[in-house]
Order: C-alpha cells, then structure tokens, then sequence
C-alpha cells in the first residue's frame, strides 16, 4: 500500500515510519490514503466542512463485501451501510479518524439506516443561527426507489449525530445531493431528481432542516450526478457527471448569477490523460481553502465498483488562470504549491 498524504505541519506516522516535519505533503491520486492511525480513509461521496480551524470530511464508510444482488438489472453493486465517518485535519493532509458519526441502526429492519439500506453522499454544514451542525444525505432503499433525503443534526462537527428522518423534498426525487450554505446564510440542496433527468434546488429553511417550498429546477434531461457546487467572485459553480452508476463519465461544469437559476453549462472542465472519463473520478466536492487565496480544490471518487470499499481518492485544483476553467491533471501536487 503506498501513502497518499503526509504531513507537513509536523512529524506523523505514515505507512509506519516518521515523515519529516518539513517533508512537502503530496496527494497522490488514487492511491490508499491512510489517517493518522495509519488506517485507510473510508469516507466516499464525501463532502468538506471548515470550523473553528479545521477541516472536516465525511463521507460514506464502506467496509465488507461488494454485491450485486440478484434482483439486479443493472449494475447495482453495494455494500451494507456501516455509517458516515468523519476525520478531521488542520491542514488537509493529516487526517484523524473522528468514528462513525452516523452508524448504521441494526436492530430495525425498516429503519433508513439499516444495513440492508443505502446511505450515500453526506454533507454537513454549520448553522450560524441554531449553533447546529447539520447533516443531509441520500437516504435510498436498495433498490434505489425510494429517492429520499434524510437529515441528521448534532451540536459537535464530530456528532454524534441524531437522524430526523427522510423525505423527498418538495415532493420530488432526491438521490445524489450536497448542500451548499451562501455568504448570507441561506442554504440550498442540489439534488438529482425525476428519474435523474433534472437536478432540482431546493432552499433550505432558516434551520437547514426543511425544504422552504421554493425550488427550481435544472439541467432537464440532461441527467446530471453528483452536483460539487461553490461560488467564486460573486458567481456560483457547479461540476457534475453524467449518469452511469459506478462507471466513469465526462465531467462537466455550470455557471450561474444566482444560486437557484438559471444555470448555463460551460463544458467539461477536465483537461489530460482519460479528462473525457474525469480521470476515472466522479465529483463530490469543491472546497475553497481558507488562507489560500484562489484555491479550489475540486474533489472527485474513483469507485471500485466491484470492491466499493477499496474505492480511492483524486483531489486537484481548479485552474482560473486561462481564458475557461480547467481542472488539469496532477499525478501528485501538494497544497503548499499555493
Ligand atoms: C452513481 C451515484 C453514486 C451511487 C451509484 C450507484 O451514479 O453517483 O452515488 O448512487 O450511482 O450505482
């Protein structure tokens, strides 16, 4: 197993042996990236939270066998739901292993987090309001009928998180979602809906528990996966893929003046070996680095979907120099680059 990131701000253990302080951190893509505990990261379709200093992650922990259930028409490979993780980093390199702040409810077959179900695609975000740290994620069935979002809330980024219970918000499908939170503290969550054909946005209310009942809806029949949405110089961006389960597609990138529409799609952001197939990625993320000025990093899943636990990571940076916005390939970079 070879390690993907080392620390820079000071000595860690990484694969068993010490990393000098002043050793450069490098991500280097798809390969097994171990926390602190020298451990493999486990958090899929994940999504960023910055607070108080640190950088949070969550992301769906996928342990134990991949199956294919018989009943399958299509390639819906799965693994029992274990729980969303969370780790956490002062500077995005050194991951600390936080637990399974949402686990899996074992005891109750119809519970949405029983492991016969499925929970993907996590977000949590802080209200500045409630004081609450509240996670949105997509809550299915195993079938992938159900469509819903389910909400969880905690008082610690680390939990531990208390789940309210799902639904379709405005009464329309939800499977692959993030939540974004705007500089006026208003929250939106970006969900493939109708059959994935469109990908609505809903506002959030003022706790970010509930949908308000204003939505819009974009990107029809365009079949847009895994919205990664930010905004830079007062314009809102949002990379997606297209739809083929576990299989690799083109990425793509939106643009937009306002949060909710309309949305103009820009073209496909990845540039390099395999760009057309986003380097073997699919979006879940775009976080802005506090303290560094311009940097994006655009975070993507490189599923394994016949072991989903051994899944890996590609993090890289979104280029804003030239004439389009790019997302060029790096075999290894390191965020002290910027
Ligand atoms: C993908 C989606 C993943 C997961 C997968 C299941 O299209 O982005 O989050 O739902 O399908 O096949």
């Amino acid at each position: 197993m070879k390690k993907l990131l080392c620390a820079i701000a000071s000595a860690v253990i990484c694969c068993g042996q010490a990393i000098a302080a002043d050793a450069p951190a490098a991500i280097e893509q798809g390969t097994v990236w171990l926390d602190t505990d020298g451990n493999p990261i486990n958090a899929h379709g994940g999504g960023m939270l910055y607070h108080d200093g640190k950088y949070y992650w969550y992301g769906e922990y996928k342990t134990g066998e991949t199956v294919l259930p018989d009943w399958a028409t299509w390639e819906a490979y799965r693994t029992d739901v274990t729980g969303v993780s969370c780790y956490s980093s002062p500077d995005l390199t050194t991951w600390t292993f936080e637990g399974i702040v949402l686990p899996a409810v074992k005891d109750d077959p119809d519970h949405d987090l029983h492991p016969s179900k499925v929970c993907e695609r996590p977000k949590v975000v802080y209200n500045a309001k409630t004081g609450k740290f509240v996670m949105w994620f997509h809550a299915e069935s195993a079938d992938y009928s159900k469509a819903c979002a389910g909400v969880a809330v905690a008082d610690s980024p680390t939990g531990p998180y208390t789940y309210l219970g799902s639904f379709r918000p405005n009464e329309a499908m939800s499977r692959d979602q993030t939540v974004f939170v705007d500089d006026d503290g208003k929250a939106y969550q970006f969900a493939s809906s109708e059959n994935n054909q469109t990908l609505y946005i809903n506002e959030l209310t003022d706790d970010y528990l509930r949908p308000t009942g204003r939505f819009t809806r974009n990107f029809i029949g365009m079949s847009r996966e895994a919205p990664a949405v930010f905004k830079r110089d007062g314009k809102y961006y949002m990379l997606s893929s297209g739809c083929t389960a576990w299989d690799p597609n083109k990425a793509e990138l939106a643009v937009a003046d306002s949060v909710m529409g309309p949305w103009t799609t820009i073209g496909e952001p990845c540039t390099g070996p395999e760009a057309d197939k986003t380097f073997y990625g699919q979006s879940t993320y775009v976080l802005p680095v506090q303290g560094k000025d311009g940097l994006y990093i655009a975070m993507f899943d490189r599923w394994k979907k016949t072991d989903l636990a051994d899944s890996r990571y590609i993090w890289l940076p979104i280029d804003f120099s030239g004439e389009s916005i790019t997302i060029p390939w790096r075999e290894s970079w390191s965020p002290s680059d910027f």
